[in-house]
């Protein structure tokens, strides 16, 4: 059966648009046409299916007013942020457009003939997307996968369709065979769902949260499918005594509050050193009160609303009436799901707040007193996907870094995604790393050839 989703403005709680779910006969119907279309994507002459790379980036690039507009309304982003968005996709897209050139085997010398290898393309690949970023999720696993010969279906997240659906667009514009490259609006229960399934689809690239990631991880273990997982965070900003205190402070709420914290990269424990810990809380409240939260779509909107009424019951959960805030920020009031950016402290290790991953603007700060503390607190989560180190001394910033078991670190930055460098999790933060240069080769099989000389 077909059904429709209404899209909800998450700063209005107005209905955008009414989304066709696609059922799971049509997801059949639609990996098969994807596995059709493969021999002839493949057998494309490397530079040609370059050429079309490149066509698609500039479609982005030259829609991503109308794409940052639409997340602004879909996802409720702000402004600024969905033009970054949409600027990512459009990179990423060009990065890997270089790829279908550069596939290079290797030669290994060995006794009796000639040996070679492939890097070949593994078929159809599913994309599984979550709301909390559309699109750069989207093109992570879509760009290397289609540069290196697979043909792609994708699902994006029930609540934010409409940016993929739009790509999807660009991409036919640009010349992409329409079975090529599909997107599939629909439920996870049933569009992922049959992703995981069908013996068609020959990888799953799934980013989410931890518990569906798990589940897809077993499905595709029934296959021996190959998967790509990037799942959920508990990250740590800690900062040292000797650290740029006023840099570590006015920055901190944006490594936890951008994307009003629905960011698995979302610096939601502040790890203090305990010698500049009051210090470190003086300069952190006008910084957290200072957060531009509002309409997303003014350019001066620093943090828009949460992306459901039933996600912001689930963040609020984490503040009920007795916790520990020590302040909070400003939220509109009125229709929207809104919620301040609130601070905890001082918080006890095993309250949730510390120990769960709120996808909220929450964030609670723990003081530590020297290095082998901090990377304890830091390391004592299941999860291991980003962190900040704030110190003024680069062999501490050094022997930290390699002790976080974290995949993505920022010393005195909060930066966690560049799409040359490679970006994944530890532990149950995920598995398998995207973006960077090696990311095609997670979308190959490598296959080796041996020739006997006579
Ligand atoms: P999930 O509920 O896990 O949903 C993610 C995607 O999986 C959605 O498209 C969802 O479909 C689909 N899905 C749900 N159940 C499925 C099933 N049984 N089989 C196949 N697909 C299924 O996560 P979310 O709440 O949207 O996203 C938030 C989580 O994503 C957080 O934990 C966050 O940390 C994580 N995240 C991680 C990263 C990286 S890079 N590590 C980046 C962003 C987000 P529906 O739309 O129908 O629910």
């Amino acid at each position: 059966m077909t059904t429709g989703f209404d899209v909800i403005n998450p700063a209005t709680e107005e209905i955008v648009e009414t989304v066709r779910l696609t059922s799971a006969e049509e997801t059949d119907a639609a990996i098969e046409r994807a596995h059709a279309a493969w021999p002839a994507w493949r057998a494309l002459a490397p530079a040609d299916r370059a050429r079309l790379l490149r066509r698609f980036a500039s479609a982005v690039d030259a829609d991503i007013e109308n794409l940052a507009q639409l997340e602004v309304r879909n996802a409720g982003h702000t402004i600024g942020n969905a033009r970054w968005e949409a600027g990512n996709v459009r990179d990423v897209i060009q990065y890997y457009s270089a790829a279908p050139e550069r596939l290079f085997g290797r030669q290994i010398p060995v006794p009796g003939g000639v040996n070679m290898t492939f890097a070949e393309p593994l078929g159809v690949v599913g994309v599984i997307v979550p709301w909390n970023f559309p699109m750069p999720i989207a093109g992570w696993g879509f760009a290397p996968a289609l540069a290196a010969g697979n043909t792609v279906v994708l699902k994006p997240a029930e609540l934010t369709p409409l940016t993929a659906i739009r790509i999807g667009e660009l991409a036919r514009d640009a010349g992409i065979p329409e079975d090529v490259f599909q997107i599939l609006p629909g439920k996870g229960s049933v569009v992922g769902q049959r992703f995981v399934e069908h013996p068609l689809v020959r990888k799953i690239v799934f980013t989410g949260s931890t518990e569906v990631g798990k589940q897809i991880m077993a499905g595709c273990a029934r296959q021996v499918k190959r998967v790509t997982l990037e799942l959920g965070g508990k990250n740590a900003n800690i900062v040292f005594a000797d650290a740029d205190l006023e840099k570590a402070a006015a920055t901190a709420p944006y490594g936890v509050f951008d994307n009003a914290g629905q960011d698995c990269c979302a610096r939601s424990r502040i790890l203090v050193q305990r010698s500049a810990y009051d210090r470190f809380m003086e300069l952190l409240e006008p910084a957290v009160q200072g957060v531009v939260v509002g309409d997303p779509s003014s350019d001066a909107t620093e943090m828009g609303p949460l992306i459901s009424a039933a996600h912001r019951s689930s963040v609020a959960s984490y503040v009920p009436s007795d916790a520990p805030v020590a302040f909070r920020g400003s939220a509109p009031s009125g229709p929207g799901f809104w919620f301040p950016p609130t601070v905890l402290a001082p918080v006890s290790p095993s309250d949730r707040a510390v120990t769960e991953e709120v996808f909220g603007p929450v964030v609670a700060v723990l003081p530590f007193d020297d290095e082998e503390e901090a990377l304890r607190l830091a390391n004592d989560t299941e999860y291991g996907l980003s962190g900040s180190i704030w110190t003024r001394d680069v062999g501490r910033a050094l022997r930290v870094s390699r002790g976080v078991e974290a995949g993505n670190l920022s010393v005195n930055s909060h930066s966690s995604v560049r799409y040359w460098t490679p970006f994944g999790g530890f532990k149950q933060s995920g598995l398998g790393r995207e973006l960077g240069p090696d990311a095609v080769a997670a979308f190959t099989e490598t296959k080796n050839v041996f020739i006997a000389n006579d």
